[in-house]
């Protein structure tokens, strides 16, 4: 219980340190973080985050599941975790699962999302998809500015979540190939993280 207050309170603090932060950056610039694979220190976090930030129920077993995959990360700024991808291999191509960002619109996701893109080039991957939510337009508008089309609308396809999401329950199926000779850029850095302020 002790133990729980403490992280309640710790990340009270860090979530009142990102906002000073968040506020001393000029109008439109990103929240410089570094990126690092998904690790199990920083499930609790990833959890809070996706809760937070989404309004469908992912199960244990879906964070579980992404620790397998080496195509997850997490975005953290000074030790806070600021953004997460999880994202798994599914046929021959990589299917972007989820992908949170605790502050909107200061380049957490696009460099997430850049990042998997230049990785999986680099490893001769080049078709990528997700489903996004009709009603979701800050993510449509961050698939779309990164090249992302939609190819099918699915109806109903989020009918789990009907208590939670707003109707329609339909999703954007969207998908980005590159091309084979397309120019992919350095490789972005994926570090691990050897000390998380908000690790559990
Ligand atoms: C969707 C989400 C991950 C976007 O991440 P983000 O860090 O805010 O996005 P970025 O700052 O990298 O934005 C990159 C570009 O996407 C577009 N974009 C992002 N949010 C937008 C918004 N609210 N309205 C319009 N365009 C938006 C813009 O083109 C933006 O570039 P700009 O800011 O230079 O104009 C974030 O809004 C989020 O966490 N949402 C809740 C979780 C969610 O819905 N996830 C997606 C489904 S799994």
């Amino acid at each position: 219980m002790g133990n729980a207050r403490q992280k309640q309170r710790k990340h009270q603090a860090n979530q009142a340190k990102l906002q000073l932060l968040t506020d001393a950056l000029n109008p439109g610039e990103a929240l410089p973080c570094s990126l690092a694979p998904l690790k199990e220190q920083l499930l609790p976090c990833v959890k809070r985050l996706h809760k937070a930030r989404l309004p469908v129920n992912y199960s244990d077993d879906y964070f579980q599941d992404a620790l397998s995959s080496p195509w997850c990360m997490t975005a953290s700024h000074q030790g806070i975790l600021v953004g997460a991808l999880i994202c798994k291999e599914m046929e021959g191509g990589l299917r972007v699962q989820s992908l949170v960002a605790e502050v909107p619109r200061r380049g957490i996701g696009s460099k997430l999302l850049k990042a998997l893109v230049q990785r999986a080039q680099a490893k001769g991957i080049l078709e990528f998809s997700l489903h996004v939510h009709v009603r979701n337009q800050a993510a449509i508008a961050l698939y779309d500015s990164m090249g992302f089309r939609t190819s099918i609308t699915k109806s109903n396809y989020y009918h789990r979540s009907a208590a939670t999401l707003e109707a329609p329950l339909d999703a954007h199926f969207m998908v980005k190939t590159l091309a084979v000779d397309e120019p992919s850029g350095a490789l972005p850095a994926v570090t691990e993280i050897s000390s998380a302020d908000e690790s559990a």
